[in-house]
């Protein structure tokens, strides 16, 4: 059976929230039953941002065992960690060298990163979109699931696989994206999309008291100063919560009654915590199962890596033979 390939990488930022499995995982463990996936923690491109050497281990082991925590199974997927295959960077030196200059300073991300910390623009932030391009070419994938804020990236991916066609032969697939269908996850404090940074998430392994008590002390609609105000749960990040996890006509009884002053936002977060401790508990569950069998995670991932190596030393030996590069030139 002839599958096609998918590459999605992660980021190891330490802590997996709600918005990064909506947002991406939830897909990627579907996607595993109809595609052939590789999966990467993506370590090398966590240090194009500051980062403490101290943490990064624990933050890839945790990252590693999110991802099986949310039921990515080894046996249907590859999952590793970007620095165990070094064919990655090795084939992102080669594809930035055919990367525009200007095209990189244009990317959204690039000028985004650079904008909120002025101290660290450094090469690797400029370069990480090839590094991105190296992760996906250099297993030849087809599909990629990403939110539309990497689009551009994939857009920069396929310019790279068709210049490297032109320019050398036909070779790589122009990947396609796969534009992950996502509820838009708020954070807590109700303004920004919830990330890490902000500060404003949920994790998706939070303990159960943790859990509550930032549910409950989450911002609803500020307009809503008192309980017999109506709100609106359109501006409220807690009803775009019960969005995902009540069932529908549960979501039109709080839109209604919300909209009335029939219900309180005190019971309303309350009907949506049992709801959110009962789908997160199993992950939580699995996730401190790990911790206690470490070995489970890094066999997984050490499985992961020696999956990958053939195909990506395939690919780049093929890559530097078109560019007349590599010790099999003298022999
Ligand atoms: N840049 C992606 C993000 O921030 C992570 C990533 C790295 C990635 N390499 C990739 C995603 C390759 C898809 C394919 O989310």
């Amino acid at each position: 059976m002839n599958r096609k390939r998918i590459f999605s990488g992660i980021r190891p930022t330490g802590e997996i929230h709600l918005g990064n499995y909506f947002g991406a995982l939830r897909n990627w463990v579907d996607l595993m039953h109809q595609y052939d996936c590789v999966y990467g923690v993506v370590d090398y491109h966590a240090i194009t941002t500051p980062f403490e050497a101290k943490t990064m281990p624990q933050m890839v082991f945790n990252t590693m065992a999110a991802l099986i925590a949310v039921g990515l199974d080894a046996e249907k997927c590859m999952m590793m960690v970007q620095s165990d295959v070094p064919e990655h960077t090795e084939l992102a030196w080669i594809l930035s060298c055919l990367a525009p200059l200007g095209q990189m300073e244009r990317m959204t991300q690039f000028k985004e990163k650079s904008q909120q910390d002025p101290e660290n623009i450094n090469l690797g932030l400029l370069a990480y979109p090839a590094l991105m391009a190296a992760d996906i070419l250099i297993y030849r994938a087809d599909v990629v699931p990403v939110g539309d804020d990497q689009v551009q990236h994939l857009e920069l991916t396929r310019d790279l696989a068709r210049k490297f066609n032109n320019a050398f032969g036909d070779y790589f697939p122009e990947p396609q994206p796969l534009l992950t269908p996502t509820p838009r996850i708020m954070g807590l404090d109700g303004k920004a999309k919830m990330s890490k940074t902000l500060n404003n998430h949920i994790s998706l392994f939070e303990e159960s008291d943790v859990l509550q008590q930032k549910i409950m002390t989450a911002v609803t609609d500020e307009n809503r100063k008192r309980r017999n105000d109506p709100g609106n749960p359109d501006i409220c990040n807690i009803f775009s919560l019960h969005n995902i996890y009540s069932k529908n006509d549960e979501v039109q009884m709080i839109d209604r009654e919300c909209r009335v002053a029939g219900i309180g936002c005190v019971d309303c977060k309350k009907i949506l915590h049992g709801h959110l401790e009962t789908s997160i508990a199993p992950f939580r569950d699995r996730y401190k199962e790990l911790h206690e069998k470490p070995d489970e995670v890094r066999d997984i991932a050490r499985e992961g890596a020696k999956r990958c190596l053939p195909i990506a030393q395939e690919t780049l030996q093929e890559v530097k033979s078109r560019l007349g590069i590599g010790k099999h030139q003298f022999v």
